[in-house]
């Protein structure tokens, strides 16, 4: 008699296209995702490592289980494995000074004399932290050399908080991908994925604990993570500035002109969004005008004439 107990299941055969197509269909409805032909080998591949995991050989039963109610946490585990995560801080450098020093400088300049003092920026599709974090430092950097130049009527509590009254900072991050989100909540950096933050950033952000930099308390005190699927209707509203780069070359063109649609509707008036270089809103939305600095490009949101 065969002992079938520790028989390792056979691997699984490729998908058939009317197969494939549905597991297309199904990835594309949850999130956004889009595989086309040139991105099927990939998606073969993850599918085979999600059906060994789940130790079935069966695409019928698998995409059971994919669209089944037991099945969320399965198709969540899909997602995560389909999504390219790559990302570094300070990643596009001209894209980072234009944030700083002229979108930042603009919206300090419009709330200064107002009476909300609030600026609040989502990094849609934030991966392991580093675009969050190096938004919150550079919003930190940009605020403290406003403070200078505005200097408060009121005296400040010391040691000198990293947002000083009444100025109020909140960095939204979200992503897909739970564990990413992990990752980037514990704010932990290897050397190599350090490359990229100069000295002065190291020494004012970060603690060096062993052969690792963490993100200071007061920096992450900046930065709040959640869960969004961008596929999603109800999004995160009162945003002045989005970041979403590098996300939506993965989507079809119908899928980002709905996503940038619902990004319109996320931001205050007069409001930025930030795109990933290999991404453009031309043919996409007419509802946005392009501004540049140097070699850093973003889009501004452009209010409806009545
Ligand atoms: C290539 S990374 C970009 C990270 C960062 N924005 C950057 O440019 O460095 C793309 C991220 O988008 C996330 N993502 C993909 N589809 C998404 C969706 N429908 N909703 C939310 N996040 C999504 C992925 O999990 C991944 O972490």
């Amino acid at each position: 008699m065969n002992d079938i107990s520790n028989r390792q299941p056979a691997p699984p055969t490729l998908l058939s296209d009317a197969e494939l197509r549905l597991l297309q269909m199904l990835v594309y409805d949850q999130c956004g995702m889009h595989f086309d032909e040139k991105r099927t080998h990939y998606l073969q591949d993850r599918l085979q490592k999600r059906m060994r995991a789940c130790r079935t050989v069966s695409f019928y039963n698998y995409y059971q289980l994919l669209t089944s109610h037991e099945g969320k946490r399965e198709m969540a585990a899909l997602l995560e494995n389909l999504a390219v995560n790559e990302t570094s801080f300070f990643r596009n450098k001209a894209q980072c000074d234009l944030f700083h020093k002229v979108v930042m400088e603009e919206l300090l300049q419009r709330k200064q004399g107002g009476r909300d003092r609030s600026l609040r920026v989502w990094s849609a599709g934030c991966s392991t932290g580093q675009e969050p974090y190096t938004i919150a430092m550079l919003m930190c950097d940009a605020l403290s050399y406003h403070c200078l130049r505005h200097p408060s009527t009121t005296p400040l509590p010391t040691p000198k908080p990293l947002v000083p009254p009444p100025w109020k900072i909140e960095v939204l991050a979200s992503d897909i991908s739970y564990s990413v989100l992990r990752t980037a909540q514990e704010g932990v950096y290897s050397e190599s994925q350090m490359d990229s933050v100069d000295f002065a950033y190291r020494l004012r952000y970060f603690d060096k604990v062993g052969d690792k930099y963490a993100i200071k308390k007061a920096l992450k005190e900046v930065v709040r993570f959640d869960f969004h699927n961008l596929k999603t209707e109800f999004l995160p509203q009162g945003n002045d500035v989005i970041f979403c780069r590098n996300v939506m070359i993965y989507f079809d063109q119908a899928e980002q002109k709905r996503l940038v649609e619902k990004f319109y509707r996320c931001l205050n008036p007069g409001g930025y969004l930030f795109i990933g270089h290999a991404e453009t809103l031309f043919g996409i939305s007419e509802k946005f005008r392009l501004i540049h600095h140097n070699n850093g490009t973003a889009y501004q949101r452009m209010e409806e004439q009545l």
